[in-house]
């Protein structure tokens, strides 16, 4: 018996995407990560599968510091653990140096629980708890003010134990080049800041020894730090000006982009993204020449996230099912079709505009479906991961689909990737993935999968098993009167296959 299914005929438009891919066409192939094998993970772990490079994650942090520290005497770097708080990619940037900047009083336990003591702890975010706030006030946290009602429970807190508490202050700037973000502190642009600085000197037990100042995120321009910098260094003054001390520190927060890709994004990450060199540039010769000539530099602190993590994390995935997309085609075979049948016309100028004419007078285009979902992919919102076979096909690419594994029409992870055929079982890999997914995948339909770290000597550990029944349900409670259920009694009948 012939278990193949019927596929309709169709004829192929050539890819401009990827020049010549039928004839010269050698498709990227990823086979193996840190020099092991993908299939040989997949059969030890399953897929989907992320994988992390712990050379990577130690390439990336020493080559940061490197940059800074050769043209700042004084810079600190403290891993953004909402980038990625795995325990063991934690632990990498603590053995490196790094100390910890957190947003929530759960961040600050994920800390402590690491080994970071409080005082090398840096407490970010807009709601911080009094209970939290008073942990990091007896911890000696570095806590850094985002809004008024904040500095009033830290004033109650200094009142009640009767002491002073050493606090950052969190500003925003108008860099010119991207949306400032202005959720966060208060605006330095306006005197906003320098008004909240003063009142907190005079008014309370509080002690501002730093200005914190995180830009945005993924800034592709570099030249955005010089001038939130400069801004901050005239805060500073300012502030000195009024009757206050110099601060002590400067905090310009993480925002370097990472080698993704944007949605829309025209040059390759190669030639978009500014280097860590660039960023260093920007921010400390701003410091250099603004701050008070014979007053000692100030502490740098810089909060880098998705630029030190991004590239070293993968995500194995494998093909379950091969289709032909259906496209929309405004004027062409689709509208001829619903108007009485296709025409050859139709089909050749549907051909035309990029599709794949299947004769029949839709416009078609190759997609698969993957074992992996957005779910685990939250980051595809904005960026596209390239795609990668992870075994040698047949050359030639075309421009295909790759639909997630979830039961939802937007679960889209590449509306269009240049990729060979594929076929059920064909294992892909996914990159860079490694900022941001960890922390806002959530679970839906599916159980998340497991992580593995691949340490400098080729060797595979597992970081997070894959989630089970449990993980999921553990926290429910089923009210006493629903805990015996009856069988509902199916309606028995003929079902047609
Ligand atoms: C205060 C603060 N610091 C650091 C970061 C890390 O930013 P990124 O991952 O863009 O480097 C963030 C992220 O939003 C942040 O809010």
């Amino acid at each position: 018996m012939n278990l193949q299914p019927y596929i309709a005929p169709t004829i192929r438009r050539v890819c401009q995407t990827t020049a010549n891919p039928q004839r010269l066409g050698r498709v990227p192939v990823m086979d193996a990560i840190d020099g092991v094998p993908v299939s040989r993970l997949i059969e030890t772990h399953g897929s989907p599968l992320f994988v992390f490079s712990e050379a990577n994650l130690r390439e990336k942090i020493r080559g940061v510091r490197q940059a800074f520290e050769s043209v700042y005497p004084n810079v600190t770097f403290a891993w953004s653990y909402k980038t990625n708080y795995l325990n063991a990619i934690c632990r990498v940037f603590h053995q490196e140096g790094s100390i910890a900047e957190v947003v929530s009083g759960f961040e600050y336990e994920k800390a402590r629980h690491n080994g970071i003591p409080g005082n090398q702890i840096i407490f970010n975010g807009p709601w911080k708890s009094v209970e939290s706030l008073r942990r990091a006030v007896s911890e000696g946290a570095m806590i850094q003010v985002d809004n008024r009602d904040e500095i009033v429970a830290l004033a109650r807190l200094a009142e009640e134990l009767q002491t002073s508490i050493a606090v950052g202050i969190r500003v925003h700037v108008d860099t010119g080049t991207h949306a400032v973000w202005s959720k966060f502190g208060f605006s330095a642009d306006d005197g906003e800041a320098l008004r909240m600085m003063t009142w907190t000197r005079e008014n309370t037990r509080l002690r501002i020894r730093g200005i914190h100042c995180h830009v945005g995120t993924f800034m592709l321009d570099a030249g955005a730090y010089a001038t939130a910098t400069k801004a901050v260094v005239g805060l500073a003054i300012a502030a000195q000006e009024a009757g206050g001390a110099l601060v002590e520190y400067l905090n310009l927060g993480g925002g370097f982009a990472s080698h993704a890709r944007l949605h829309g994004q025209y040059l390759p990450p190669e030639q978009a993204t500014p280097g860590f060199d660039d960023y260093a540039s920007a921010i400390c010769s701003s410091i250099k020449q603004g701050w008070p000539e014979g007053c000692p530099l100030p502490k740098l602190y810089l909060e880098t996230g998705r630029a030190l993590v991004d590239e070293a994390g993968y995500l194995i995935s494998s093909v379950v099912a091969v289709k032909q997309r259906r496209m929309p085609d405004a004027n062409g075979a689709l509208a001829a079709y619903g108007k009485g049948g296709p025409t050859v016309a139709s089909a050749v100028r549907a051909y035309g505009k990029g599709g794949v004419a299947n004769g029949l007078g839709s416009t078609r285009r190759n997609a698969v479906v993957l074992d992996a979902g957005i779910n685990i992919l939250y980051t595809t919102a904005w960026y596209q991961p390239s795609i990668y076979p992870a075994t040698q096909t047949a050359p030639g690419m075309q421009p295909t689909t790759v639909y997630g594994c979830l039961c939802m029409n937007i679960d889209v992870i590449r509306e269009e990737a240049a990729l060979p055929d594929l076929k059920a079982g064909d294992a892909v890999v996914m990159h860079p993935v490694g900022a941001y997914n960890m922390t806002q995948s959530m679970q839906f339909i599916a159980y998340r999968p497991a992580v593995v770290m691949i340490d400098p000597g080729r060797r595979v550990h597992l970081i997070r098993r894959r989630e089970v029944l449990e993980d999921v349900q553990g926290p429910e409670l089923v009210p006493g009167h629903l805990a015996e259920t009856e069988q509902p009694t199916a309606a028995i009948g003929r079902h047609e296959p």
